[in-house]
């Protein structure tokens, strides 16, 4: 399996940090935020990773993490020239996937939990997608899942009354199908390809398994999220 971390985007909750470097290269504690996600996909076995970033910012991550030979991993890189979306940058992918069922994770989510057991549990499923949850306070700032006899029946980017306090984590697992699903979407009202439509698309038409997680996550792209999580990496040390 292999490996897509996003790592584009505008980052505009966090200007001024972000008017002139990328979000993904900001401290989280004592490491860029980047490294979280690269780390955590490594320690799973995955090794041949591609870091898809924004215009003006991939020579940036390039001079950090050069081919990836110190971090045990091969990185490949890929420019979204505009920010249409975590969808459209997963597009860009493609070829890189070659087919193959990808672990694609957004370069702002930190989770505690390792990620060995999910990678086999979706090597060992015939097709479709794998999802993860978590159970949060605050869910209407994420995609929230609605689950019925456990299973997903689907799911809503940022409701105003949210149907659970599930929300969907930046982590999903793909088969090989989900460059197809993306070349079928339209854009959102924000203007955006969703990663919401693509999850529903494998929940109406494909397997879609999910784990609710219990370990620490957050998306550190906020101050207070970001702050907050530099705080949790510390108490760890
Ligand atoms: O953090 C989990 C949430 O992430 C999910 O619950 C939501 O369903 C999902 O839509 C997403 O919501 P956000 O509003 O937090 O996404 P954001 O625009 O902050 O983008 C998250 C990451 O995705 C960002 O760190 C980089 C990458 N990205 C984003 C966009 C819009 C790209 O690489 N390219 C893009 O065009």
């Amino acid at each position: 399996m292999k490996g897509i971390i996003l790592a584009g985007g505008k980052g505009t909750r966090l200007y001024p940090c972000t008017r002139v470097t990328n979000k993904h290269l900001l401290p989280v504690y004592d490491q860029p935020m980047i490294y979280y996600p690269l780390k955590l996909l490594i320690n799973a076995g995955i090794k041949d990773i591609l870091i898809i970033s924004g215009e003006g910012h991939a020579g940036d991550f390039l001079e950090l993490l050069k081919d990836g030979r110190e971090f045990g991993a091969k990185i490949s890189y890929s420019v979204q020239m505009e920010a249409g979306g975590i969808a459209q940058a997963l597009g860009l992918a493609e070829d890189f996937a070659d087919k193959e069922k990808v672990v694609v994770i957004l370069g702002d989510n930190i989770f505690e939990n390792d990620l060995s057991l999910y990678v086999k549990s979706f090597e060992n499923q015939e097709k479709g997608a794998r999802l993860f949850l978590k159970e949060v306070n605050d869910a209407n700032r994420f995609g929230v899942a609605e689950v019925k006899d456990e299973r997903i029946v689907g799911i809503e980017e940022k409701p105003k009354a949210p149907k659970s306090n599930l929300a969907v984590t930046g982590l999903y697992m793909y088969d090989g199908s989900v460059f197809d699903v993306i070349k079928t979407l339209r854009p959102s009202d924000r203007g955006e390809l969703e990663i919401t439509d693509v999850n529903n698309y494998y929940i109406n038409n494909s397997i879609t398994n999910y784990d609710i997680l219990d370990g620490f996550w957050s998306d550190a792209g906020t101050f207070e999220s970001l702050f907050r999580t530099s705080e949790f990496m510390k108490s760890k040390k």
